[in-house]
């Protein structure tokens, strides 16, 4: 029940309305008996600014950030930590004696997703479609081990800043997400990460790329999760979006409270909630 001393945490962004990170963290928090609530907030470009003021006069507890927010916050921060600075993009806000200060768990919830279907990230070779927040922090991170990384993204300079910017071990190229390029990169692929909106199937029906282009690459991991997708005819399976939410969303909830997170309930919560596991 929310009382006069509920803790708030929030999210921010647009679209909201099909997020499930109010059901993790509401039943998690319901379940722990914990006085906080998690509220999601639709708030457009022109508004973050007012939204961020919001979040410091209320006092909420913490908050997320998603599309398409991820960058444009972070000059509405008072610090950021060295992930997220590198990076160059914020998914979690935390509400310090020192101010607000952004984070990003999203590198980090896809790796531990990655992990728990056995697919380490280290010396693979990972195309990653897309060049905005989401797949920064994932470049960013895969960077650090000494993967070959290959980015596609519509816009071209896009996918070249983030191949010149990332550090680390890993061996960077970059191209334009077309026909050419994708068909002839899927061969030699042992995960596709897929960070733009569009389904992986959606992607190669638009770029009339047939399916089963696929059927040399191990893993396809589609990071967007508000559609269901059919099953694509890769070689050892497809991750679920949803375990990497859970996993981001346990990140958060560590920075927040500064302890560890309830994972097992947190994965339960989404789990119970659809009515079936993702797995
Ligand atoms: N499962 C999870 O836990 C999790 C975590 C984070 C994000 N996500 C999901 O990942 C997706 C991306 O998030 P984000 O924060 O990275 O968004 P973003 O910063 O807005 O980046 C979107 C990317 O997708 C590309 N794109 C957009 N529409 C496209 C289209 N029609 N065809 C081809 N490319 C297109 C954009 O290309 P341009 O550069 O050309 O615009 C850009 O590279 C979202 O669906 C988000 O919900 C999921």
């Amino acid at each position: 029940m929310i009382k006069g001393d509920t803790r708030v945490h929030s999210l921010y962004g647009s679209p909201v309305a099909h997020s499930l990170s109010p059901v993790i963290f509401n039943t998690t928090f319901e379940k722990l008996s914990l006085n906080r609530t998690y509220v999601p907030f639709e708030v457009s470009i022109d508004k973050l600014k007012d939204a961020v003021g919001a979040a410091r006069t209320l006092g909420f507890d913490g908050f997320n950030v998603t599309m398409p927010h991820k960058t444009a916050i972070i000059e509405m921060l008072d610090r950021l930590d060295d992930g997220s600075e590198m990076i160059g993009s914020v998914n979690t806000v935390a509400r310090t004696k020192r101010g607000l200060v952004g984070h990003n768990t999203d590198g980090e919830g896809a790796v531990r997703a990655l992990r728990s279907y056995g697919f380490e990230p280290n010396n693979k070779r990972i195309l990653v479609l897309g060049a905005g927040g989401a797949a920064r922090a994932l470049v960013h991170r895969f960077s650090r081990d000494n993967n070959k990384i290959k980015i596609l993204n519509r816009t071209l300079d896009k996918a070249r800043n983030l191949a010149d910017n990332a550090t680390g071990p890993g061996r960077i190229s970059h191209g334009e997400l077309d026909k050419n390029n994708l068909e002839n990169s899927l061969h030699d692929t042992d995960l596709v990460v897929n960070s733009t909106p569009i389904r992986t199937s959606s992607l190669l029906s638009q770029l009339k790329i047939p399916f089963n282009k696929l059927k040399d690459t191990d893993w396809v991991f589609d990071l967007a999760y508000d559609k269901s997708s059919e099953p694509l005819p890769v070689g050892r399976g497809t991750i679920s979006p949803l375990e990497m939410l859970v996993n981001q969303a346990a990140l958060s909830y560590e920075i927040w409270l500064n302890e560890t997170a309830p994972f097992t309930l947190m994965r339960s919560s989404l789990v119970d909630y659809l009515g079936k596991d993702w797995k």
